[in-house]
């Protein structure tokens, strides 16, 4: 049983990343600017995980790394407990990183010319994995039907074409935090089966549902059919907060897929380091209390930034379910560039161009409450001196 979250863990406590090489804090190195952009939380890892790590060091060799079979235990075990997936040990593939995972898929499945669907907004590697792999790239936006984002099921259905083989989801969908339903799913990968589509399910944030009445369905869960036609692609490296460590894999059923999917990895890809396994098999294995304690600071984070958006002029989002990424209209400010603006008002957010859809920032709330409270009120008063705004 999960012990109670507050009392436990101090999300609350600013750990200082400033000089530490850190991809976020170093991008405004000796700018007084607020990082909320990048995907990664500013609170340590795990105290389980952490002192395993250094337990490793203590040993003090490095050498080679193979996958621990306590790992490879660990994720089923988490598969099966939190998502309800019967995973066979050898449908798992390691990868040091995600990103490679998007773009080993799109070599793995079709042929150069080639098309891949996506939807957007996308995360950015969406946009860019199918053409690095001289793949077509097709995108269709999701819709906005008054309080979510959706699938466009007809814009979907015309942008397949005959070269068509493959559809890139993510699920819950990173930038705009749905987690989407078993309804929607089951509509999309109907689709993927009837036009012969390889799904590649990239689930990374599956963690990370804030809210109670929500959970995450994977999408081989559905049935066997599609579950022979899914890549899905997950790490622990967003719930746990362990980008850096580089330890990611795929599940894929199917022998003929996971056979294209390993040559394409053939002689490029390297070996997952040996503390990024040490990590992922600490986080799954001993961290559940952790997660959930911060699921409960995340949800009162993403309240926060509600709250702040809802009650500016000029801002909406719809409800964020999952992640701890918000994604924040900014088409009715008469701004021409609301990541300029707000860097200049001191606060750094992603830009929406990158994802795809233009006059949107993203903001990541991953990061002590204070920190947070202090970028909302950068950006609410910046917005109150500007003219015809308030
Ligand atoms: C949807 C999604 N996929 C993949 C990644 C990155 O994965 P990795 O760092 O393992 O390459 C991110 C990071 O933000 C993400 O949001």
């Amino acid at each position: 049983m999960a012990k109670h979250p507050e009392t436990l863990y101090d999300f609350d406590t600013p750990v200082e990343r400033r000089n530490t090489t850190s991809l976020k804090w170093d991008k405004y190195k000796d700018k007084d600017i607020i990082p909320l952009w990048v995907a990664d939380m500013d609170f340590k890892a795990p105290p389980a995980v952490i002192s395993a790590m250094h337990a490793h060091v203590a040993h003090g060799v490095f050498g080679y790394t193979l996958p621990p079979d306590d790992l490879l235990e660990a994720v089923m075990c988490m598969l099966e407990r939190t998502h309800a997936w019967t995973v066979k040990p050898e449908w798992v593939v390691w990868l040091p990183g995600l990103v490679s995972g998007l773009n080993i898929a799109c070599r793995a499945v079709g042929a150069p010319g080639d098309a891949v669907i996506t939807t957007t907004p996308a995360y950015p590697p969406f946009l860019s994995a199918p053409t690095f792999s001289q793949r077509t790239l097709f995108t269709v936006a999701h819709v906005d039907n008054g309080s979510k984002y959706i699938f466009d099921f007809a814009g979907i259905e015309q942008s397949i074409t005959a070269r068509t083989r493959m559809f890139i989801l993510c699920n819950p969908q990173n930038p705009t935090g749905r987690v989407f339903t078993r309804d929607e799913l089951s509509r999309l990968a109907q689709i993927c089966i009837r036009n012969n589509i390889i799904i590649c399910s990239d689930e990374i944030h599956c963690g990370l549902v804030l809210d109670h009445d929500k959970g995450h369905i994977t999408l081989s869960t559905l049935d066997e059919d599609i579950a022979r036609q899914t890549i899905t692609l997950l790490a622990p490296s967003k719930t746990y907060n362990l980008p850096g460590l580089g330890c990611s894999y795929a599940v894929i059923p199917d022998k003929g897929l996971r056979a294209h999917f390993k040559t394409a990895m053939n002689g490029i890809v390297p070996h997952v380091n040996a503390l990024g396994f040490t990590a992922a098999l600490f986080a799954y294995r001993d961290c559940e209390d952790w997660r959930l304690a911060l699921i409960d600071y995340l949800r009162q984070n993403r309240d926060l930034v509600e709250d702040f958006v809802a009650n500016t002029p000029g801002l909406s989002m719809h409800h964020t379910e999952a992640t701890y990424l918000a994604w924040i209209d900014c088409r009715n400010l008469d701004v021409p560039n609301p990541t300029a603006f707000f860097e200049d008002a001191g606060v750094g957010l992603s830009d929406g161009i990158d994802f795809g859809t233009q006059g949107f920032v993203r903001l990541n709330f991953g990061c002590a409450r204070s920190l947070l409270v202090k970028a909302l009120g950068r950006m609410g008063d910046a917005l109150a001196r500007y003219p015809g705004l308030s």
